[in-house]
């Protein structure tokens, strides 16, 4: 199956995108274009290229992490709070799971959030686990407990293995 990744516009239809958890299925649909259009979060979704099927998506957010709680490194000498980016959602299609693209997904986000450090600076990326299983999948890319959440230090390279989808950055 080939891959794009791609900014949330209006002609994808999101209505049949089912992972294993609701919440996270009613958030692409009822909440995502909403937090993209105000600028509150930006949604990137994965779609088969063939059937413009969409398969998969995350939403980042820029955050301020505080520092209590964080490692000496993480904190850079600073003593307010820590610049940063929320992976807010996170899903694949159900079918999907366990073939190695939920990995890919999560680098894909990594990507997005280590250009925009590049341009706008942040030092941690941030994640809200949603169950167990989200925190041994995050744990698994090294990802620690922080206080409300999971951190971790923005990739300073590219994280891409070269497996994933085709890009398609924009609006
Ligand atoms: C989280 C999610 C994207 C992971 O996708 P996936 O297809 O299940 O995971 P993958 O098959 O891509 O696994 C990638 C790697 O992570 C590991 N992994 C996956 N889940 C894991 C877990 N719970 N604990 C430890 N390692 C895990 C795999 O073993 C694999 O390791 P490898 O690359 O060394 O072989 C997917 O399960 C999902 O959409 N879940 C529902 C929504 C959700 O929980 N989102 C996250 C919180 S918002």
């Amino acid at each position: 199956m080939a891959l794009l990744s791609e900014a949330l516009s209006d002609h994808h239809d999101l209505n049949p995108f089912d992972s294993d958890r609701a919440e996270l299925n009613q958030w692409l649909k009822q909440e995502a274009r909403k937090a993209h259009h105000a600028g509150t979060a930006r949604v990137t979704v994965w779609t088969d290229e063939v059937t413009g099927v969409v398969v998969g998506y995350y939403a980042i957010a820029p955050t301020n992490v505080a520092p209590d709680g964080l490692s000496r490194k993480a904190r850079a000498g600073l003593s307010g709070p820590i610049p940063g980016y929320l992976i807010v959602k996170l899903a694949l299609r159900q079918q999907l799971m366990g073939t190695g693209l939920g990995g890919q997904l999560l680098l894909d986000a990594l990507e997005t959030v280590a250009a925009a450090a590049n341009v706008a600076g942040g030092r941690l990326v941030v994640v809200d686990a949603i169950d167990e299983r989200a925190h041994g999948f995050y744990a698994h890319y090294g990802f620690t407990p922080i206080a409300g959440g999971m951190g971790s230090g923005v990739p300073e390279r590219h994280p891409a293995t070269g497996d994933g989808p085709e890009q398609r950055r924009g609006a």
